[in-house]
């Protein structure tokens, strides 16, 4: 049984919020940090809102809900995350951001904190070597949405002790996860063969082998994918998606991983997708229709 009781989360985006949410539906206290009041604010919002609406539907004890909130605290100081077992860093898909980020944390944090990162691309091993304590560090990529998606893959570098990747491994089990071992090679398992899919059909798009509707359609009833590649790109950010194209790109030096030039100007244009309300579909009305910038 794993000695983790306090988990400090990182960022409460579309994927810290989940983490969060899930550590401390599994009993962990767990403190979340963003960067001002307002995204703080807006992150645990929607994590209230989502139990809610699973009490509302049935599918969850009003007792549960209240339980998983009195596990949470957020903070707007990395100070408040100085007596944590385990921290899980789930900021802006950057090399730089997380390494400053993980200086800091590295150097309040008791010796037997474990660090993680959420990271969908960027290089474990490099984050681990800006701390002093590599072997105390691995990767715990989370799915999006996280309360629902069961797997975790739990990435070692060559530095992760056993212990370190035991415990990690075991502490997704807890939290109701499926976890699997992956090396830290640039997108692990799901990302390696994920995002070259969703960058083709981009690249298809920009060719002309179908509408942005035809080819999602397409994909979700021809091969039972719940979402097209379009609707999922929306679903997990342009600038995500775009920040890993450029990492895997540059790690593997293959086209396959490379933005296309058209990911790359939504991107620019602010086009981020459901979190900017406007991507490959716009989500201003009551149905999400194509967007302007690919209509
Ligand atoms: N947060 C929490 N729960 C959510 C949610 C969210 N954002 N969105 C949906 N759910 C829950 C709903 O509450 C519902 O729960 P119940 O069954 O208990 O009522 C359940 O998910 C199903 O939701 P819906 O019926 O509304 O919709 P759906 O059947 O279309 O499922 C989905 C939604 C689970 C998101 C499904 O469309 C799906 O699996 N999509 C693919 C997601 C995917 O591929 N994720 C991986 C992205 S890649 C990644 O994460 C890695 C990376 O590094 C980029
Ligand atoms: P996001 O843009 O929704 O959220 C990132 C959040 O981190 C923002 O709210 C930002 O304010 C905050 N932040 C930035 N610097 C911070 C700091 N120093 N301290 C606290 N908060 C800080 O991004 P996301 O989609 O949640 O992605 C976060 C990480 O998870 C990335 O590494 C991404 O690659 C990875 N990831 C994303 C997905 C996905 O589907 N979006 C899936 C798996 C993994």
């Amino acid at each position: 049984m794993s000695s983790i009781q306090k988990v400090g989360v990182v960022g409460c985006g579309l994927m810290g919020r989940g983490i969060a949410q899930v550590c401390a539906a599994a009993g962990y206290d767990t403190v979340v940090r963003e960067v001002n009041q307002d995204l703080l604010d807006t992150g645990l919002g929607a994590i209230r809102k989502q139990l809610d609406r699973a009490v509302e539907k049935g599918k969850l004890e009003a007792e549960v809900r209240d339980a998983t909130l009195g596990k949470l605290s957020g903070t707007v100081s990395l100070e408040d995350l100085a007596d944590c077992d385990l921290i899980i860093e789930a900021i802006v898909e950057n090399i730089e951001a997380k390494k400053d980020l993980l200086g800091v944390l590295d150097r309040q944090s008791p010796e037997h904190t474990i660090f993680s990162s959420n990271t969908s691309s960027l290089t474990v091993t490099e984050m681990g070597a800006a701390t002093d304590r590599p072997d105390r560090f691995v990767g715990l990529h989370f799915f999006n949405p996280v309360p629902v998606m069961k797997l975790v893959e739990v990435v070692r570098t060559g530095s992760t002790s056993q212990d370190t990747f035991d415990r990690a491994f075991e502490f997704a089990k807890s939290l109701g996860k499926v976890p699997v071992a992956c090396r830290d090679n640039s997108g692990f398992i799901v990302n390696r063969l994920l995002v070259p899919y969703m960058l083709d059909a981009i690249r298809g798009f920009e060719e002309g082998i179908g509408s942005i509707e035809d080819i999602d359609t397409a994909m979700k009833l021809g091969t039972g994918y719940p979402m097209g590649p379009f609707v999922l790109g929306d679903f997990v950010g342009l600038d995500t998606l775009y920040y890993i194209a450029e990492i895997m790109f540059d790690e593997y030096r293959e086209k396959r991983f490379a933005p296309p030039p058209l990911l790359k100007r939504m991107y620019l244009a602010g086009y981020h997708g459901r979190k900017t309300g406007k991507g490959f579909y716009d989500y201003s009305g009551d149905e999400p229709v194509v967007s302007d910038f690919v209509l």
